[in-house]
């Protein structure tokens, strides 16, 4: 087991209604909020409005930034900055998924700075001294950026995605009411249940030895078949959204890293490049190169997917019966599992893998090069 030091302080407000507690929490902050949402779910679906009720029952202004998309974009970001500053904003109130608690992260450092937010992804900028508090109010079970310091947005002319971490970045509250996910579209749904799976898997890939965080990632990986097909099923059943909602954010709030040197990722990088170049969400992204990356390297991990295989689906399963297993249930709630199917044909493999290669996506224990990246590509196709 490695040294580590456990640290996360983001205060969790987890369950019904929660939101109502909201105005009580930001008013320690200021009474300025730059407001943050994308393209306009939270609008129809009345989460912004209840929001934007409890800043005004306790007196705080607001400006409103609207239009974050999936897979973000720094230029929304750093015209958010502009926003705020102009503002006087003294905290973010992100309100959506990952996308906007991940722009609503690089809007708080940026609030400081005197360059393009970009700066910061490309680490070419100074280690931040200040950021803007930030509340979330999470709609999207997925990503985990509700309890983390982590942030990644997407540059378009350099076609790559960068990733950024920094304690300041920690939300100081987070708002999870299950309820609001309610109308997440089954395709996204789907694909944030892969992506809290794959965010496990890193984790486990990691050489250190950690029990603990092995069995965590094992019974999340189980926890996350069982209540994500059932949310898939029926969107609104409270508890499917309750436990999903909870698996995701623990499955990349630190808590998997005790013991551990901080993951491999090496297919976080791979589906990065996908989503860079394609648009490819995310979590979709994520279940067309798991699989991949597993059966490329079953010779080496056997014995780990063995593990898997016997805690998630039954004592007497292996390693294939884990790869399958997984890539059956990707499929079964609706997530591509070949680049066909988000209309990646085999022209554009050349493409692709420059992009790995520009961007140089590589794991940390399982090392990537040009003919591994090919296999792999091989079996994503
Ligand atoms: O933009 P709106 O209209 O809000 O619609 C969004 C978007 O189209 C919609 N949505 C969100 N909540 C909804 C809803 N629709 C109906 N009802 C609701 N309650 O869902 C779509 C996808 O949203 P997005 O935020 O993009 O999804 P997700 O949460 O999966 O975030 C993906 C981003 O997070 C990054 C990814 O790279 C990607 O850019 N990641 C961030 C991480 C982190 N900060 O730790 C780690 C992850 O590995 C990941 O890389
Ligand atoms: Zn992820």
């Amino acid at each position: 087991m490695e040294n580590f030091t456990s640290y996360n302080p983001t205060k969790v407000v987890f369950g019904k209604g929660v939101v109502s507690k909201l105005g009580k929490e930001a008013v320690k902050y200021g009474d300025k909020a730059l407001i943050l949402i994308g393209k306009g779910s939270v609008k129809k679906n009345g989460i912004l409005q209840a929001v934007e009720n409890q800043l005004d029952t306790m007196g705080i202004s607001h400006t409103l930034y609207e239009g974050i998309k999936s897979n973000p974009i720094y230029q929304d970001c750093d015209k958010a900055v502009a926003q705020a500053q102009e503002f006087g904003a003294e905290m973010i109130v992100a309100v959506g998924g990952g996308s906007v608690l991940d722009s609503a992260k690089a809007i708080a450092v940026g609030f400081y700075a005197n360059h393009s937010v970009w700066d910061f992804y490309a680490a070419q900028a100074p280690r931040p001294a200040s950021a803007l508090p930030i509340i979330s109010v999470l709609t999207l079970a997925a990503t985990g950026s509700e309890m983390n310091c982590f942030t990644v947005i997407q540059n378009d002319e350099l076609r790559t995605k960068g990733s950024y971490g920094n304690p300041l970045l920690y939300p100081k509250v987070s708002f999870l009411d299950p309820e609001y996910t309610y109308s997440v579209s089954p395709a996204y749904t789907a694909y944030g249940v892969v992506d809290l799976i794959s965010h496990c898997l890193e984790a486990y890939f990691d050489t250190s030895n950690s029990p603990l965080s092995d069995y965590m990632v094992s019974d999340i990986i189980k926890l996350a078949i069982e209540y994500g097909r059932k949310a898939v099923a029926e969107p609104n059943n409270y508890d499917a959204r309750a436990n999903v909602m909870w698996l995701a954010t623990m499955a990349l709030n630190g808590s998997l890293d005790a013991g551990k040197r901080g993951g491999d990722w090496g297919v976080h990088g791979l589906e990065h490049s996908l989503s860079a170049l394609y648009d490819v969400p995310h979590g979709a992204g994520l279940a067309i190169v798991y699989p991949a990356w597993l059966k490329f390297h079953k010779p080496q991990i056997a014995a780990k997917l063995d593990f898997l295989a016997q805690r998630v689906f039954g004592l007497d399963k292996n390693a294939e019966d884990f790869i399958q297993g997984l890539e059956a249930f990707f499929a079964e709630i609706g997530a591509p599992t070949r680049l066909s199917q988000v209309k990646v044909s085999q022209y554009q493999h050349a493409e692709i893998v420059t992009n790995f290669i520009n961007t140089r996506a590589n794991g940390q224990f399982f090392k990537l090069n040009e003919g591994v990246y090919q296999a792999i590509l091989n079996l994503m196709a």
